[in-house]
């Protein structure tokens, strides 16, 4: 019997889409606003599947206090206030759109989980854009 809980959590951040090996022209063309040099910030709204078994002892699949301490610590704080593009290792050589951070935000919870847990991440970047990646 398996279920799937989630926690959702926000981030504020800056970022400027751009690609280095492009013209100035084609950078605007392709990212249009999202090429702005000065950057410009989103309200990043992230939402942790976590899926497993129930444990029979607990009724839980994961203590979500847990899971929320961890997005803290290794999300929140990491990305939380941020330019992307310039204060974040993870995005010094890789284009912040919304689909590279989730597979980003992905790649660091997933170590932090225990195997026999399904993770799956949803990134809002605004109320109608989101990416979604669960490792596949
Ligand atoms: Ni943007």
């Amino acid at each position: 019997m398996k279920v799937k809980v989630a926690r959702e959590a926000h981030f504020n951040a800056a970022h400027r889409l751009h690609n280095p090996n492009w013209t100035d022209e084609k950078n605007s063309q392709v990212f249009g606003k999202c090429n702005n040099p000065n950057f410009h910030g989103h309200n990043y709204k992230l939402i942790v599947e976590v899926k497993g078994e129930v444990n029979p002892e607990t009724g839980y699949v994961i203590d979500l206090g847990d899971l929320a301490k961890i997005i803290k610590t290794k999300i929140e704080d990491r990305f939380d206030h941020k330019n992307l593009n310039l204060d974040t290792e993870e995005f010094k050589n890789l284009n912040p759109t919304a689909e590279n951070i989730v597979v980003v935000i992905y790649n660091i919870l997933r170590v932090e989980l225990d195997n026999k847990y399904t993770l799956n991440i949803k990134l809002y970047e605004t109320e109608r854009n989101l990416a979604e990646y669960g490792g596949e």
